[in-house]
């Protein structure tokens, strides 16, 4: 229903912006790839890889839950890396969220975490 819709906005690597109608419980990381927008994911959301690195501006920074430790680790190896930076598999659309922008880094780096191979994209 239209309760249930949140918009996000992401911002690519150029600066394109693509607008997207979410909904409540989406992953910020699928949808991306529902909608083509080059976000990676490496490791499908399991924590094991930085290549879902976002940039979310600070009114909506504070709405996340915190990031979990294991997060923070990845992000530490994360090229540039920002205050403001979080892994998009880590955030699920909620209604505190209509209208976030994310902006995706101007690269990411893969590697491998915990024997995970990522998969080609
Ligand atoms: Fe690997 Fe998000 S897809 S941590």
């Amino acid at each position: 229903s239209e309760d249930e819709v949140v918009n996000i906005t992401y911002i690519d690597k150029d600066g394109n912006r693509i607008k997207v109608r979410g909904k409540v419980g989406d992953n910020v990381m699928y949808l991306a790839h529902r909608y083509e927008i080059p976000m990676e994911g490496a490791c499908e959301a399991s924590l094991a890889c930085t290549t879902c690195h976002v940039y979310v501006p600070p009114e909506y920074f504070d709405k996340l839950p915190p990031s979990e430790e294991k997060e923070d680790d990845l992000l530490d190896m994360a090229p540039f890396l920002k205050e403001n930076s979080r892994l998009g598999c880590q955030i699920v659309l909620t209604k505190e969220l209509e209208g976030i922008e994310v902006t995706l880094p101007k690269a990411t780096r893969n590697f491998y975490v915990d024997g995970h191979k990522p998969k080609p994209h």
